[in-house]
């Protein structure tokens, strides 16, 4: 496990261009079992999830390749449609392989995801769908291993009682190659699930409705050879915008997802930051002093991403007033208003109404923290830019699952920020 050693005090300046996006590549790494051919996916993040992702297509008997940042997929064979107890407990988006494997295979094995630092984040959802595709779950070593099959997946209406970002992904994999219709109620609208049916439709699935909240999947019987872009990722992006905003910087964002972050940009501008947009790229400067917001809500897309949860609280600690935030997405997403008030933030939590209510303080002071989860560390890390001093921020692994190289890119708007050994001080 390593380290983060920030010291504080610069503004960023300069210009960064924004990776690919981690939560695009996840779902289209797994839809690449669809087809019996090769995958190439251009942009394609270098990052701990997506190298388990890719460790998950090794084991169940695809080919990779990288050249650069073109990821090569081989699907031409599938020996064994299971995933490894170790690849799940890892990392639960391996939960994707779900609807692929049964789509390709009609059979997967597939260990029941755990929960994590942020909730825990059953899988209900995804089952009663799959269930209602004509596919039988049987659950094996007292429901730690699920095992679910079909002889062929049919297509229904699937009505989600929340639009869940994998529970929708894990649908239109298993229907793009099923017989009949599938008509998606309360589809979630994120970005990253536009994306994976922009990459189907491009292998040859017919798909309408993708971005709104009703998706239907007519099934085909087989995809095709693609090459596809992925997009750049727009909480990077945001983490970033708000690491300029923090420090009081000025920097332009290339390459960035225009149009796709509208409701923290909004935020931020009330936060009185400057935002200009010019083809796909952002200027972000922040001149005046940072005001508090009165009431943030986190929703699905297109509210307020609750990925951006964390990293807009850290900007907030250093705003002139009280603000509020109310996460309504996971049950424990907070971890960081701990290690925020090390470094001098004044949150008060009321969790029954899973609020956060921040009064803002002039400076924070650096010193070490630790990081919880992939965002609330890369929101640590925006708070050490701000604060006095030098901030370790340990447990940095966790922030290289979706970031491709955080120090490399600040670095890069000249933030002073390295790795280090993770018992540093
Ligand atoms: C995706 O997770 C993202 N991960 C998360 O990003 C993101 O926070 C989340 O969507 C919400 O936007 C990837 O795309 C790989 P959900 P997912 O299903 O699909 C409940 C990051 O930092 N729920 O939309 O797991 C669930 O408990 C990660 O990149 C059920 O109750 O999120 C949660 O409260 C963190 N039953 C809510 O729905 C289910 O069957 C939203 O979850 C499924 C979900």
């Amino acid at each position: 496990m390593s380290s983060i050693k920030v010291v504080g005090g610069e503004q960023l300046k300069g210009e960064l261009k924004i990776q690919g996006s981690k939560n695009a590549a996840l779902p289209i790494i797994a839809a690449t079992v669809l087809n019996k051919g090769i995958t190439t996916l251009k942009n394609c993040p270098k990052i701990l999830d997506v190298l388990h992702m890719i460790k998950i297509l090794e084991e169940l008997g695809c080919k990779t390749k990288w050249q650069g940042n073109t990821l090569f997929v081989d699907s031409s064979v599938i020996t064994s449609p299971s995933v490894s107890e170790e690849s799940v407990r890892k990392m639960r988006s391996s939960i994707l392989y779900l609807g692929a494997l049964l789509g390709r295979c009609h059979e997967v094995t597939i260990a029941y995801p755990g929960g994590c630092s942020i909730g825990k984040r059953p899988i209900d959802y995804h089952l009663n769908a799959m269930t209602k595709m004509n596919v039988t779950e049987e659950f094996l070593n007292d429901g730690e291993i699920i095992h679910c099959y079909t002889n062929e997946i049919v297509g229904n209406d699937i009505f989600l009682e929340f639009p869940s970002v994998g529970a929708t992904q894990n649908v239109i994999l298993a229907a793009a190659l099923s017989q009949g219709t599938t008509r998606i109620f309360n589809a979630a609208r994120e970005p990253e699930v536009t994306e994976l049916c922009s990459y189907l439709q491009e292998a040859g699935a017919r798909i309408s409705g993708k971005g709104t909240a009703y998706i239907q999947v007519e099934g085909v019987k087989e995809l095709h050879d693609v090459t596809f872009t992925l997009m750049p990722d727009r909480i990077v992006a945001g983490t970033y915008m708000t690491a300029i905003a923090a420090t009081y910087g000025d920097a332009v964002l290339t390459d960035f997802p225009v149009g796709k972050l509208d409701a923290v940009i909004r935020i931020l501008r009330k936060a009185g930051c400057s935002i200009e947009t010019y083809e796909n790229n952002v200027r972000v400067y922040c001149q005046k002093k940072l005001q508090p917001i009165e009431f943030i809500k986190t929703q699905p897309y297109p509210g307020f991403p609750t990925d951006m949860q964390s990293q807009m609280m850290t900007v907030l600690c250093l705003a002139d007033g009280k603000s509020t935030i109310a996460e309504e997405i996971f049950e424990s997403r907070y971890q960081n208003v701990e290690e925020l008030r090390k470094m001098g933030a004044e949150i008060s939590l009321e969790s029954s109404e899973n609020k956060a209510i921040i009064t803002g303080v002039g400076r924070l002071h650096g010193t070490v923290v630790k990081s919880h989860d992939l965002r609330g560390g890369a929101a640590l890390v925006v708070a050490g830019l701000a604060a006095e001093g030098t901030t370790i921020v340990q447990g940095a692994t966790s922030i290289e699952r979706g970031y491709e190289d955080i120090c490399r890119d600040l670095s890069a708007l000249g933030a002073n920020i390295r790795y280090c050994s993770e018992n540093a001080s």
